[in-house]
């Protein structure tokens, strides 16, 4: 089995737990997107927007309630399946789903959107940013603009069990090309589940940056982050921001980037 196949079987084990939790979370209003992509996205009412590595659905259905239309996608049918049940839970009828690898997206889809989103847990699952990168440009209205908030990839690159004791120990080389792999998967909404492979590639900042400017897009904006979307261990949550936090870290590393870019016009 492949690398990509292997992981998508490995996040097929999470759908009927993801979509549990986040419908329970949607439901009683504890799941909302971080406070920096609502500020950054700003006002998108009537707007189209495609959502890459949907996952099953939570953060489509958050968007879908600021846009005119969001359509997500991922590669895993048990996610689109228990996306389509959140929407129908949610009574949200201004989304809809498309399953496919996000590097072989541009093969069967052409349609053209004013914003391309993806956020929190996506580029490291993906082997190819220049693909990557032009599938965003591809998607993309000429008047659109691409927006991801993610893992800063210098906080990826440390052994995240040491960091709440403040030691800063390399674990994942930053330059490194092979994936990472894991014998695991999950833990954040649903319990871990053991028993799969999976493979995760380490992006550097430069990399992201030159795979979208190499696809034409120049950076609008690009910001980084001490919070982390995610706990990665003994992190403190901040009801307001909707991040995690260590008490420490108000200046040291960041833990995650938003970057929002725009189309370079043709001349
Ligand atoms: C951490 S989740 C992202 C969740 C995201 N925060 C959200 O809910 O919008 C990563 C997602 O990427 C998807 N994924 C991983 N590799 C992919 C690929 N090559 N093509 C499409 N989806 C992929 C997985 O199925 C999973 O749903």
């Amino acid at each position: 089995m492949n690398e990509i196949e292997s992981n998508k079987q490995a996040w097929s084990k999470l759908s009927e737990d993801h979509y549990r939790h986040y419908k329970k979370a949607l439901m009683d209003g504890t799941h909302q997107l971080n406070h920096h992509i609502v500020e950054e996205l700003g006002d998108i009412s009537g707007k189209s927007v495609i959502h890459l590595q949907c996952n099953t659905g939570a953060d489509t259905m958050l968007l879908a309630k600021k846009a005119g239309h969001v359509t997500g996608v991922d590669f895993v049918p048990e996610n689109l399946y228990y996306a389509y049940r959140l929407a129908e839970d949610l009574a949200c009828d201004n989304v809809d789903f498309i399953e496919s690898d996000i590097l072989s997206l541009s093969d069967i889809h052409h349609d053209k959107y004013d914003i391309v989103f993806t956020s929190e847990g996506v580029l490291g699952w993906l082997p190819d940013l220049d693909v990557w990168a032009r599938t965003i440009r591809g998607l993309l209205k000429d008047t659109g603009f691409f927006y991801i908030f993610d893992s800063h990839p210098f906080f990826l690159a440390f052994d995240e069990c040491k960091l709440d004791k403040q030691i800063y120990d390399i674990k994942y080389p930053y330059f490194g090309k092979c994936p990472d792999v894991d014998d695991c998967i999950g833990g954040y909404a649903s319990e871990t589940k053991k028993g799969v492979n999976t493979y995760f590639w380490m992006h550097t900042l430069s990399e992201i940056i030159n795979a979208l400017a190499g696809a034409g897009l120049y950076i609008e904006m690009f910001n980084e982050y001490t919070e982390n979307f995610w706990d990665s261990g003994n992190m403190k949550f901040s009801e307001k921001s909707g991040m995690y936090e260590y008490d420490y870290n108000t200046d040291k590393y960041p833990m995650s980037f938003s970057l929002r870019a725009g189309i370079i016009p043709a001349k």
